[in-house]
Parts: C-alpha cells; sequence; structure tokens
C-alpha cells in the first residue's frame, strides 16, 4: 500500500500495478489538490520501478461508482485574476503526471469503470489503452466547454493528436458533448467495451501481457497528426474558414471558451507535445481566471445541484413514485407532457373532448420515437413498450386510480374550473392535482377544486421533450406534501425543477415579458430594428427579441397586460403604462400586425409562414426626427437588465425563494444568456459586483426611465459588499 490517500496501490503477484482512484473525502474522484500530489507521488513511485522487470504494467481505475468526475470546481470557480501562475501550475503539474505515466516504457491501460467527463477522460487519454465498462448511466466526453473552460489535462492535445485537428474539435471540444460507451468505441475515444468489472481487470491484465513496450502514437517517430495541421499546405488552405465559422456561430456572443479552445488546438498542432502542453495551459488559465468560467459553473454546476437535490423540497414527506398519471388536454402541451411521463416509466391516461384528438396527442409520441429510431438512438422494443404505456380516451371513467393529475387544457379559467371538477371524484381520493397554466394565478385556479392544499401549479416549457424545466408554483393554499409530490414528480420524469410561489406570470413568464418589452419599447424609440435583433444575438440571447415576439404574438401579451391592468386597478393600484405598450398597440390596431399566426408582425411571413425580413413599416411609423443615438451597449445591458432586476424584484416580493432557482431557471426556461450564469449570478459578476450593476443600473433609470431603478434588496446587497450567492 502506498501512503497516498486519494488513490490505492494494489500490486499482484504478475507485477501489475492497479491505481484505485478513491477521493475519501468525497463520492466522486476530482482533481482536488490532494488527489494532484498524490497522483505525483504514485507515478513517481511507479517512475522508480519501471526499469524493473517487477514491474510489468498499469491499470487506472476508481472505486467510485463512475471513473473521475472532472476539475476541482470549487477551486477553479474561486479563481482570481492574480490567481493565474498557480492555476497554470496546477494544470501542468497534472499534465506532467501524465505525461510521465505515457513514457514510463511500460504499458498503462484504463478501466474506465463508469462516466469519464473532463479530467477522468483525460487521465484515459494518457493511457495507451483505454477500456470501458458499458454501463446505461456512463458518460465519456469533454464537457469542459459548456462551462466556459477548455481541458487543461492535455486534453485537447491528445484530442488533436489522437483524432486530428478538425475531428477533435468537431466531435469532442467545442460542444462538450457527452457520449455513451458504445459511441466512445465507434469513435474510438475507447479501444474496447465490456460488460462486468471482472471483465474490465481481466481484459485490462491481458492486453498488458500482449503489449509489453506500449507507447502512444504520437511517441513513435515520423508520427503526423490525421489530416494535417497548419504547416501542411492542404489544411493551410482551409484554416481561415475555423474563425470565420467560430464567429458565425456565436454571433457576437461573448463566449470566450470556445476561442480559446480553437486557437489551443491549432497552435498546439504546430510543436512537440510538451511544448504543446504550456499552450493549453495558457489558455486555459485565461478561462479559469475569468468571470464567465465562473458564471458557468456557478448557475449550470452548483445550482443545479441545489435545484435537483430538492433545496426546494419540504423536508420530512415520504416518496411516493406515481404510477399513474392523468393529463387532461392532448394538444401541444399535453401530448409533450403524456411523452415526458411515458417515457419515465409512468402509466398516462390522455383525455381530451373526443378519442380522436385524444389519439392525435398520443400519435405525438410515436412520431417522436420513430425519428429516434431512425437516428439510431431507440428502438422499436422500446417504441412499443413506451407507446402502450398511454391510454387515449375521451371518458372520465378511465381516470381512475390516477395518482396525479396534470391539466392542460385550454388557457381558460372556468373551463379548467370545469374540467378539475369532472375529474376531481374520480381519481384516486387523494392524487396530486397540477396545473400547467402558463398565466392564471393558481390561487383563482384552485377555486374550482375541492382539495386545495393538494392544487399545484406545474409549469412546462414547449417542446416538452427537450425543455429540461418545469417551473412548480406553489398556490396560498398548496400544501407541503403537495409541493413535495411535485417535486418529486418533477425529478421522476428527469427534469429539472425550480419551486416558485404564485404571482402573475409566476417567475418565468413574468421576467421574460421584461426582455420582450424592451425590445419592443425600442421600436418606439425609432431604433432601427435591425440593431434590436443584432444586440439580443450579440448578448447572447439564442432568439432574437422581436422575432419571438413575433412567434408568441403580440395580442397575447397585450390580454396578460390588460387583464392585469384591471387588476391592479381593481384593487385600488396605479397602473404604470410600459412604453412597448403603445408600440403592441398600434402594431395590432393601427397595422394590423399581431405576429407570425396573423400573418404579419415586426417581420413579414410567406405565404408558407416562412420569416421574411423585417417589416420596413418599423422605421418609415416608428423613427422620429433626426438621428437616434443610443449606444449599441445600452440596447444590451437594456435586455439583461430588464430581466436581472425585475429577478431581484421577483426575490424582493417572495416569488422566488431561492438564487439557485433564479439562475437554472432563467438559463433552462426563458434562454437568458449562459454566458452569465444566470439573472442573479449576472448582478454578482457584473464589473464592480452587486455595486458596479447598481450604479449603472441608474444611469440607465437616468436616460431610459424608472424600471431601471435599482429595487431596495439590490442597493441593501450593494451597500453590504455581498453578492446573492454570499
Ligand atoms: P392546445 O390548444 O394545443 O391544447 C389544448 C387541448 O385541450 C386541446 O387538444 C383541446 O381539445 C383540449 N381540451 C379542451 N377542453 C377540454 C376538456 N374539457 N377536456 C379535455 N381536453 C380538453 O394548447 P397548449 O398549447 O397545449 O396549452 C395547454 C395549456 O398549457 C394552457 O393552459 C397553456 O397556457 C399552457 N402552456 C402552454 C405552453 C405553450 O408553449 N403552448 C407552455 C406552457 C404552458
Amino acid at each position: 500500500m502506498s501512503d497516498t490517500t486519494t488513490i490505492r496501490w494494489e500490486q499482484d503477484q504478475d507485477g501489475v500495478v492497479t491505481l484505485v482512484l478513491d477521493d475519501p473525502t468525497q463520492s466522486v474522484n476530482t482533481m482536488n489538490e490532494a488527489f494532484t500530489a498524490d497522483f505525483e507521488a504514485v507515478v513517481e513511485r511507479l517512475a522508480g520501478l519501471a526499469s524493473s522487470d517487477a514491474l510489468r504494467g498499469v491499470v487506472i481505475t476508481s472505486g467510485k461508482k463512475t471513473f473521475f468526475a472532472g476539475g476541482d470546481l470549487r477551486m477553479l470557480s474561486a479563481a482570481r485574476p492574480e490567481d493565474a501562475e498557480a492555476v497554470f501550475e496546477k494544470s501542468m503539474r497534472i499534465k506532467r503526471s501524465l505525461r510521465k505515466l505515457e513514457t514510463l516504457g511500460k504499458p498503462v491501460v484504463a478501466a474506465v469503470n463508469g462516466s469519464a467527463l473532463g479530467g477522468g477522460l483525460e487521465i484515459a487519454l494518457a493511457c495507451h489503452h483505454r477500456i470501458a465498462l458499458n454501463t446505461p448511466a456512463s458518460r465519456i466526453g469533454l464537457p469542459e466547454v459548456t462551462l466556459g473552460l477548455l481541458p487543461g489535462g492535455g486534453g485537447v492535445v491528445r484530442t488533436v493528436r489522437l483524432f486530428g485537428i478538425t475531428d477533435a474539435l468537431l466531435k469532442y471540444l467545442l460542444q462538450g458533448r457527452q457520449y455513451r460507451p458504445a459511441q466512445a468505441l465507434e469513435h474510438g475515444l475507447v479501444h474496447e467495451l465490456v460488460d462486468s468489472t471482472e471483465e474490465l481487470t481481466a481484459r485490462a491484465k491481458a492486453w498488458i501481457e500482449a503489449n509489453p513496450t506500449a507507447v502512444q502514437p504520437w511517441d513513435v517517430k515520423g508520427y503526423k497528426i490525421p489530416g494535417g495541421t497548419p504547416a501542411t499546405p492542404a489544411f493551410a488552405a482551409n484554416l481561415p474558414a475555423f474563425p470565420a465559422n467560430l464567429r458565425k456561430q456565436l454571433n457576437g456572443a461573448p463566449y470566450p471558451a470556445p476561442r480559446n479552445v480553437l486557437a489551443a488546438a491549432v497552435e498546439s498542432a504546430q510543436v512537440d507535445v510538451d511544448t504543446a502542453m504550456v499552450i493549453e495551459a495558457r489558455y486555459f488559465t485565461e478561462l479559469a481566471c475569468g468571470q464567465t468560467s465562473k458564471n458557468m459553473i456557478q448557475a449550470l454546476f452548483f445550482d443545479m445541484q441545489a435545484v435537483n437535490s430538492g433545496a426546494g423540497r419540504p423536508k420530512g414527506v415520504e416518496k411516493r413514485p406515481v404510477r399513474k398519471v392523468a393529463v387532461l388536454g392532448a394538444g401541444m402541451m399535453g401530448a409533450g407532457i403524456a411523452y415526458a411521463c411515458a417515457k419515465a416509466g409512468i402509466e398516462v391516461v390522455l383525455k381530451d373532448v373526443s378519442v380522436e384528438a385524444a389519439e392525435r396527442g398520443k400519435a405525438y409520441s410515436e412520431g417522436l420515437l420513430n425519428k429516434a429510431i431512425a437516428r439510431g438512438r431507440s428502438t422499436e422494443a422500446k417504441r412499443d413498450d413506451l407507446l402502450a404505456r398511454i391510454t387515449p380516451t375521451s371518458e372520465t371513467s378511465d381516470l381512475a386510480g390516477c395518482d396525479a393529475v396534470i391539466e392542460a387544457v385550454f388557457e381558460n379559467t372556468e373551463l379548467k374550473h370545469k374540467v378539475f371538477k369532472e375529474i376531481e371524484g374520480v381519481v384516486a381520493p387523494d392524487a396530486l392535482l397540477c396545473s400547467n397554466t402558463s398565466t392564471l394565478p393558481i390561487g383563482v385556479l384552485a377555486e374550482g377544486v375541492q382539495r386545495t392544499g393538494d392544487f399545484i401549479g406545474l409549469h412546462f416549457f414547449s417542446p416538452v421533450d427537450k425543455m429540461r424545466l418545469v417551473e412548480i408554483i406553489r398556490g396560498p393554499e398548496t400544501g407541503d406534501e403537495a409541493l413535495a409530490r411535485a417535486f418529486d414528480l418533477v425529478r421522476q420524469i428527469d427534469k429539472t425543477p425550480i419551486v416558485v410561489n404564485d404571482s402573475r406570470g409566476f417567475f418565468t413568464s413574468r421576467v421574460i415579458g421584461q426582455f420582450l418589452n424592451e425590445g419592443v419599447a425600442m421600436v418606439g424609440e425609432g431604433i432601427h430594428p435591425s440593431s434590436i435583433e443584432q444586440a439580443a444575438a450579440q448578448a447572447g440571447y439564442p432568439a432574437k427579441v422581436l422575432s419571438l415576439m413575433d412567434e408568441l404574438t403580440l395580442t397575447l401579451p397585450r390580454k396578460i397586460r390588460d387583464e392585469y391592468r384591471l387588476a391592479v386597478e381593481a384593487a385600488g393600484g396605479t397602473w404604470t403604462p410600459h412604453p412597448a405598450d403603445a408600440v403592441v398597440d398600434r402594431m395590432v390596431d393601427e397595422f394590423g400586425r399581431p405576429g407570425r399566426s396573423g400573418g404579419a408582425g415586426f417581420y413579414e411571413y410567406g405565404e408558407d409562414g416562412k420569416r421574411g425580413r423585417l417589416w420596413p413599416g418599423l422605421l418609415e411609423h416608428f423613427s422620429r426626427e433626426g438621428e437616434v443615438e443610443v449606444p449599441f451597449e445600452d440596447l444590451k445591458e437594456r435586455m439583461l437588465f430588464s430581466e436581472a432586476l425585475d429577478s431581484v424584484r421577483c426575490l424582493e416580493e417572495g416569488v422566488l425563494t431561492s438564487v439557485a432557482d433564479a439562475n437554472v431557471g432563467s438559463i433552462l426556461g426563458i434562454g437568458f444568456p449562459a454566458w452569465t450564469g444566470g439573472v442573479l449570478q449576472y448582478i454578482n459578476g457584473y464589473r464592480g459586483g452587486p455595486a458596479g450593476f447598481a450604479a449603472r443600473a441608474r444611469e440607465l433609470a437616468a436616460t431610459y426611465g424608472e424600471r431601471f431603478a435599482p429595487p431596495a434588496l439590490l442597493e441593501r446587497i450593494a451597500a453590504e459588499g455581498r453578492t446573492f450567492t454570499d
């Protein structure tokens, strides 16, 4: 046994050393300081034995369910620009150890017994041979770019040398794709696949036996990178297209990681392996010490973990998986919800006004599954199995025994009251009662049911099969038990839940409304519509603001706005109009352009419904006398700030109860740009932190209106010198 703590040293009689990665302080292995030091020590020890016959080879495996989880994200998310040399050195320490391992002169085999992501795959890539255990949960890949980083343990250098620059970039580095073991085998990321841990060990030792003098391909004299390098004329001719394509894809959005990945891949291909490692470490360090990776790690790793692990679930409520769910309404949402539930193994009774309508809803699942089969992602047996779980019906009596109900009929309070009244006595007496309303207050809908404590909002996003978020809305009378059960149901169907309190538009619809309003208000200011759309793209939004408004139709937000105004006035409050309101009214009433479904909106649409150019009338009707001089930076920040500020108000009003919910919900649900880390992390990470953000908000308020004035909660956090996450 060695004296290291995170790696067990096991040597058999044949001289094969197995390094079992097993950090006792965590449930997974990561490249934390202890591991880095331990790994250096074991590699030194191996090097000391390398010249003797006593060492025949090395197997690396893990004592955890997963092989290796990756970098130490806590450490990376604390790295500041002044830590650059330390971060660089840490990256080089790992690389030096791995380099020493692959040049030991003895065969080294990775026995990948579970997921190998990021640093885990980087360790495996430094082994001469890679064997993976084929488990359904295993994923293999280099996802660093999705957290604003790049693989800093030799992952860029080695994938480029194994697969060539183009394949390394497209298949592994630029999108951070995670592959199942069978796909990893197909791509050559691993060499063999086995079905049991016994086989894994046996195959690893057999390979060592058969390959006593293993070396990496790039350490063989005369080795050439597949597909060529910038020094190869044919490759060089294509090289300028790489940054141009990337530029086109990013469309100005501020994601530094893909640019650094590209530079590291191309530059590291032109030098020897050791110099290449230094180049990779420099690009890695720049990303690790920058703000974007911190934002993305906070939201997409830490906040995501908090949200999924049940931070918002009431404690002490026993888990009871749902066995049979009633989905009411088999339209776009109901059909998608039925698919998601059936996919998770839940029996679904899908009810609509006619059997034909219910069957159309079921056919939607069939369509999705047939597509998956065509792409090799599913099988006919799996399809038939899933479809057998969906029972289409128009009969209320078929809902008997359902332990949960998800209502997705038209967005109409009376209708929703009516359908709940019909079914409440038929389903299980303690069935969870959920509505997928996107706008109606849960408190008002609850007036239509008997058991108000079991009634809750379960807001799915379209298309349901692709969107991971579900917003759970707790009504004024919803009980803890219902909330816990709704939470568990969302997890049961493998989606990510955020929990919010009842309010108009809840969190997501309310906040995205601010973004839409801001873009529309700019039209009214006479700003060139192309600039508005480009500002949304450059801020990093996946959809441009005016095109999104057209998709949703202008009449829908107008209806919601008018209802809200009446409610505010009825309660004796004062209604403050948004500058967007007048633009929407003129578009609908004066120009007859209600959006895409009406055939005309901010854009023109062809006969086939295809979007054409921005409507030239916008400039003619909304332009003002003289030039409108609004800094482009202001356009981007107005969109981002409008959503971030309203999220602070949601937190202040108790609509949101957690910062993690806000960050995760905004990225997964409403397309708030991932580089920001979500609506509240954006404020945390803004230059100068919350205080800098508040100062900039005051500037925007002075120029564009009081809606940008910092809410009291923001002022308080700024004054205390902390962040929303502290
Ligand atoms: P849809 O119009 O596609 O489907 C509604 C379905 O309900 C239709 O098939 C209709 O025949 C059926 N229906 C009407 N009365 C019924 C009754 N008495 N019993 C059973 N079925 C009945 O509408 P969609 O888009 O699926 O929306 C449904 C609900 O989901 C609405 O409350 C909507 O606000 C909400 N929602 C919609 C989203 C979207 O992106 N479309 C997103 C999130 C929520």
